[in-house]
């Protein structure tokens, strides 16, 4: 396993990807522009509630003491093995942090992204190492989900992707290996089943509790599809759709009621409200 990891964005999702680092036994700093303290309670929430649940191997105390958040890319450990970027969905924002961060690390360093659906040969286009460059896609929420997907470019090196393998098995997940394409294998399907579940309730065939229940019990998914899109965030799930949309055509096309709850701040369980109510 790494013992120094950096993650770009302290969000959703980097909070996530750096708790399980930490817990992992890595020293674990995250760079988050915005609401920094925020971003360490969310990392410090998630661990305390691993250690409840037996899950952390050290005491709660010893592994926040391995965490520390910081406000630029330039402050990220030069010593960092791997770093992963999850700030928003955003190409230009991404391909900034990356680049900056390469001038940060060592050479043999790893970096990833944890986009849900952008080009990962386009994100790393303009990196000097593209071949130390992969997806790294982890689910929501990161510790309980036991996938990443991990998306290799054309000119990823074939040691950089058996590296990365090792590590995923090493934070107990299990990995599949995607070609680089639009919403890799995960996004593609899981976006789409969303979208026609959203053109369903604007159709009135069924409210979205029983459109989620027919999923659940009918087809045996975990969580239905509308349930999915709340916990997903519906800001990040149009911002995937439209990408999909321009790269892969019209069945990707954003449904105007999901741009009509974004527009109207229902944006899913981190509001309280999206396409169900979330106490
Ligand atoms: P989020 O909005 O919760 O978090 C993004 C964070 O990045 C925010 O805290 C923001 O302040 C910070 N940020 C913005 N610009 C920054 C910068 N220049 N440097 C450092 N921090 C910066 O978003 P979320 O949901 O965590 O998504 C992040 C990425 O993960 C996106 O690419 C998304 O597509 C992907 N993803 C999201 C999933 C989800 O279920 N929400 C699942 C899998 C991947």
């Amino acid at each position: 396993m790494p013992k120094t990891v950096g993650v770009i964005g302290g969000g959703l999702m980097g909070a996530g990807i750096a708790q399980v680092f930490v817990a992992a036994g890595a020293e674990v700093s995250v760079v988050e522009t915005g609401d920094a303290t925020a971003a360490r309670q969310r990392v410090a929430d998630g661990l305390a509630k691993a250690a409840e649940r037996g899950k952390l191997a050290d005491a709660l105390d010893a592994a926040l003491t391995r965490v520390s958040v910081v406000d630029d890319v330039s402050a990220l450990p030069p010593a960092a093995e791997l770093v992963v970027e999850a700030v928003p969905e955003v190409p230009a924002l991404k391909v900034d942090v990356l680049t900056k961060a390469e001038q940060v690390i060592g050479e043999h360093a790893v970096l990833a992204s944890n986009t849900s659906s952008l080009s990962i040969a386009g994100l790393g286009s303009a990196l000097r190492r593209p071949d130390r460059f992969l997806g790294l896609h982890f689910f929501n929420p990161v510790p309980a989900s036991g996938l990443v997907e991990i998306v290799t470019a054309p000119g990823t090196a074939a040691g950089v992707i058996e590296q990365a393998r090792g590590w995923v098995r090493g934070l107990d997940k299990t990995d599949v290996v995607v070609r680089d394409s639009p919403g890799f294998a995960t996004s593609r399907l899981g976006v789409l089943l969303g979208l026609e579940a959203i053109r369903m309730l604007e159709e009135g065939v069924a409210d979205a509790e029983a459109i989620d229940t027919a999923m659940e019990l009918g087809y045996r998914h975990p969580m239905g599809p509308l349930r999915s899109t709340d916990l997903v965030g519906l800001d990040v799930r149009l911002a995937i759709a439209e990408y999909l949309h321009a790269t892969l055509g019209d069945r990707f096309a954003p449904p105007q009621l999901l741009r009509d709850k974004v527009a109207d701040g229902q944006l899913g369980r981190k509001t309280g409200q999206g396409f169900h109510r979330w106490a």
